[in-house]
């Protein structure tokens, strides 16, 4: 373990999650007796780095005071916003260590291993995120779907959460790309705009982002399935 000033750590939480097609937002959803947010609110929590979980909430939430967490001294919550990186933005604006992570609401699976390993290979240069290497053959399309070329697969990743970066260089890279209107999808996208080349962590193809209706099962049976030293 590298010795480090504990993190701060942000759960962008203010989804409606459309494509869940519940009138419960997703991060809300029960996966054995607990909701999603609450599993991956636990799993940061657990980890010997956190210094405080900060969820970002919309700020008409009925759910989130329903929550044990929250009465946690280490978890402090905050209002989101339109988009993903709003919430993020007011998730880094209350964060007051050198490094923060942020990491999806909806993504409950992550396992302690993943997380550790992250953070450990991030501080080591100037941040990192979680990804998994594509398994498929990738193909590019035009708007009707007719297939143009195939993508070369090697190289490539999908980008997972967490993300982990130096506090005021993530949020003055997330400000410049807001103000020059490029598009912020994860936190990574807005350093490379700023010139970083954050590192690519291998992490488990398991820590799926809950989105449609039939990845709360495809969750609940990682979660059960889950067996860490
Ligand atoms: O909708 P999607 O799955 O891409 O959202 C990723 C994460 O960002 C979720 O945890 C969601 O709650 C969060 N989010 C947010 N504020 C928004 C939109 C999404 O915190 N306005």
């Amino acid at each position: 373990m590298i010795e480090i000033t504990s993190l701060d750590m942000i759960v962008p939480a203010a989804g409606i999650g459309k494509r869940m097609k519940s009138v419960v937002p997703k991060q809300y959803l029960k996966i054995f007796d607990r909701t999603v947010l609450e599993h991956t609110v636990n799993t940061l929590l657990s980890s010997h780095y956190c210094n405080r979980v900060i969820v970002a909430v919309r700020d008409d939430d009925p759910y989130f005071g329903k929550l044990g967490i929250c009465q946690n001294p280490r978890v402090k919550v905050v209002t989101g916003g339109a988009e993903r990186v709003d919430s993020v933005l007011s998730g880094l604006r209350e964060a007051k260590t050198e490094w923060v992570l942020v990491h999806d609401a909806a993504r409950p699976c992550l396992t302690q291993t993943d997380l550790n390993v992250l953070i450990e290979k991030s501080l080591q240069v100037d941040g990192g995120i979680l990804g998994c290497a594509v398994r498929d053959t990738m193909k590019r399309t035009d708007e009707r779907n007719g297939i143009i070329h195939t993508v070369e697969r090697k190289l490539m990743f999908h980008a997972l959460t967490p993300q982990m970066f130096r506090r005021e260089q993530l949020i003055k890279a997330v400000i410049k790309a807001l103000e020059d209107g490029v598009s912020v999808t994860d936190e990574s996208s807005a350093m490379e705009y700023s010139g970083y080349k954050p590192l690519l962590v291998e992490g488990r193809a398991d820590n799926i982002k809950i989105t449609q209706p039939a990845d709360l099962k495809m969750a609940e049976f990682i979660i059960s399935s889950m067996v860490e030293g």
